[in-house]
């Protein structure tokens, strides 16, 4: 996974695909707040920040400023920096931050693509200040039962099975000097409806459905249109895990 290439038509398809509306994040902006108090004026590094979605919401739900460490140009360019968002080229093993520049980082769906998570724990615990939170939005083997792509594309959990597990992130943490203090499932709302998410899937923008053969995409298409057509006021809720460890 740590190989994805991110290039500009990928990167405009996953602002467009992969950016969850901001109105569907309520549980994750009250989980953030209840695990990581940010006062107006704390900084929070926004690792692997891809198009900015979570650097924009941490900047405008709790009045932080957020480092942005992105190291795809393409994904980095459609960053909003400016008042609040500070964007910088780099990658979770070598922070382009001081020593205890930041207050909590934030890594949304990047463990996966972190070549040597041992060095990017490392480097956390140098970039963060004594007590602060590392928060981790991610799908994890054996706990992505309840994410949309795996409800309907089933084969997209044997693409999670090969992610870090949560003990082998929290193992990594660890040994940098990281204690895990909880581990959530959050709901999201991808989409008002079905139809609408199934509208708005991009295979390109997806490294799990990428990878499908051309058969399951389909029959998984199918499948959400079905269910689409058969409950067409549900809206499309999706669920990822929400891990936190705090710097010693
Ligand atoms: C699936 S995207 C997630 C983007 C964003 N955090 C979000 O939740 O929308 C993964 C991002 O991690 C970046 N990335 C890949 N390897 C990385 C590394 N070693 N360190 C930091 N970021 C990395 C990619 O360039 C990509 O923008």
């Amino acid at each position: 996974m740590a190989d994805t290439v991110y290039d500009a038509s990928t990167a405009a398809d996953y602002r467009a695909a992969r950016e969850i509306p901001r109105e569907g994040l309520t549980a994750w902006r009250e989980a953030i707040a209840e695990h990581a108090p940010l006062r107006p004026g704390a900084t929070v590094l926004d690792v692997g920040a891809g198009t900015g979605a979570f650097a924009t919401a941490f900047r405008d739900w709790y009045g932080a400023h957020v480092i942005a460490v992105e190291p795809a140009p393409a994904m980095r360019e459609l960053i909003p920096a400016g008042e609040g968002i500070t964007v910088l080229d780099g990658r979770a093993e070598r922070l382009p931050v001081p020593d205890a520049a930041a207050d909590a980082a934030w890594l949304g769906s990047v463990v996966h693509h972190i070549g040597d998570l041992a060095t990017a724990a490392r480097e956390l615990h140098r970039a963060l200040r004594p007590g602060a939170p590392v928060l981790i939005r991610n799908a994890f083997p054996g706990r992505c039962d309840r994410d949309l792509r795996v409800r309907y594309f089933p084969e997209t959990a044997a693409g999670i099975a090969d992610y870090p597990s949560v003990e082998r992130v929290t193992t990594a943490f660890a040994a940098a000097g990281f204690t895990r203090t909880a581990l959530r499932s959050l709901p999201q709302r991808s989409a008002p409806t079905l139809a609408a998410f199934a509208a708005g899937l991009r295979r390109d923008a997806d490294s799990k459905l990428r990878a499908l053969p051309d058969d399951a995409w389909q029959a998984g298409l199918a499948r959400l249109h079905r269910a689409a057509a058969e409950r067409p006021a549900e809206p499309a809720v999706s669920w990822m895990d929400l891990l936190v460890l705090h710097r010693s």
